[in-house]
């Protein structure tokens, strides 16, 4: 698996710093296992209208429009038993709500998916 990094200047942000780890941890374990040993994650941080975004974007499988709904429901797993609990986007979308920001994602079948994460700066 391929990193990509495309980081800009960013201003100091106020978070819980392992908090925010957790999420970035998750989105890239993800993305890690959704390219199964072939593929390319992109790491993209931006500054903008005052809030910053950080991305997370792989060139994988990407997610079938009928879930992505749900992905981010605590427990929505569709690895096999043992593999997922599912909690992970859960947890994410958790901290970075308490964090008052948002998180997004984009993504069509066989095109990969984007999860974007904007936090207040
Ligand atoms: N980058 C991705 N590409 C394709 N599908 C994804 C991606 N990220 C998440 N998903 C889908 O979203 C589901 C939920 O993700 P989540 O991280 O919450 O749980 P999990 O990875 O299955 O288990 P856990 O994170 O607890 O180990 C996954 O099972 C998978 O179907
Ligand atoms: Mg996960």
């Amino acid at each position: 698996v391929r990193i990509e990094r495309d980081f800009a200047e960013l201003p100091r942000v106020s978070c819980a710093p392992q908090q925010i780890k957790q999420v970035f941890l998750n989105l890239v374990l993800n993305a890690g296992q959704a390219l199964d040993g072939e593929g390319t994650i992109r790491l993209a941080t931006r500054f903008g209208g005052g809030d910053v975004t950080a991305s997370v974007e792989d060139d994988g499988p990407g997610i079938p429009p009928e879930i992505i709904d749900r992905i981010f429901d605590p427990f929505f797993t569709t690895k096999k038993i043992g593999e997922g609990t599912g909690l992970g986007l859960g947890i994410a979308y958790q901290i970075v709500r308490s964090h008052g920001g948002e998180i997004r994602v984009e993504s069509e079948p066989g095109g990969g998916a984007r999860f974007e994460v904007r936090l207040p700066g």
